[in-house]
C-alpha cells in the first residue's frame, strides 16, 4: 500500500504526527507538502496528491487541513475518488466498511494526535464490506458518469 500525503498549514502538525506513525508501521507514502512555515492553499496541495490516486501511482491518500472538510471537497472533485473526513473511530471503520473511502481528510484543528493515529490504524485494517454497500457505491460512480465530464 503505497499512500499519498499531503497537508496546508492548519493540517502541518498532524501530518507531522501521523507520519511519523506510518514510518514506524514501515506504510509506505509520498508527502507532496506542504513544509514547515508555510502558508498555502489547502486546494493546491489536496490535488497534487490526490492526482497520483487518480494515475494509480499511489493507492490511497491521506490528506490534512483545518478540519478536513476542504480537503475532502477538493478531492471528491477527481474521478474514483471517495474521500470521507473522519472524526472518531466509528466514522473512521464505516468510511471504509460502507463507503470505501480511498481518501481519508483529517483536521488538525479539530483532532488530537492520538485519535488520529487511531483513526488512520482503522482506516488502513478495515476493508470494504461490498454486499448492499456496493450496490450504493456504484449508484454514486454512475452519478459521477453522469455529472463530471472527462477532459
Ligand atoms: C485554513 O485556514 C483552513 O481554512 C483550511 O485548513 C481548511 O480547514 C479548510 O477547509
Amino acid at each position: 500500500m503505497k499512500l499519498a500525503i499531503a497537508s496546508d498549514h492548519a493540517g502541518y502538525e498532524l501530518k507531522k504526527a501521523v507520519l511519523e506513525f506510518l514510518q514506524s508501521k514501515k506504510v509506505d507514502f509520498i508527502d507532496f507538502g506542504c513544509g514547515p512555515g508555510e502558508t498555502v492553499d489547502y486546494v493546491d496541495y489536496g490535488a497534487a496528491a490526490i492526482r497520483r490516486v487518480v494515475s494509480k501511482e499511489c493507492d490511497r491518500a491521506i490528506l490534512f487541513c483545518g478540519t478536513g472538510l476542504g480537503m475532502a471537497i477538493v478531492a471528491n472533485k477527481f474521478p474514483g475518488i471517495i474521500a470521507t473526513p473522519c472524526w472518531d473511530e466509528f466514522t473512521a471503520t464505516v468510511s471504509r466498511t460502507h463507503n470505501n473511502s480511498n481518501c481519508l481528510c483529517l483536521g488538525g484543528r479539530v483532532l488530537a494526535p492520538e485519535l488520529a493515529i487511531r483513526i488512520v490504524e482503522i482506516w488502513l485494517e478495515k476493508e470494504f464490506e461490498g454486499g448492499r454497500h456496493e450496490r450504493r457505491i456504484n449508484k454514486i460512480i454512475q452519478l459521477e458518469a453522469e455529472n463530471f465530464k472527462k477532459s
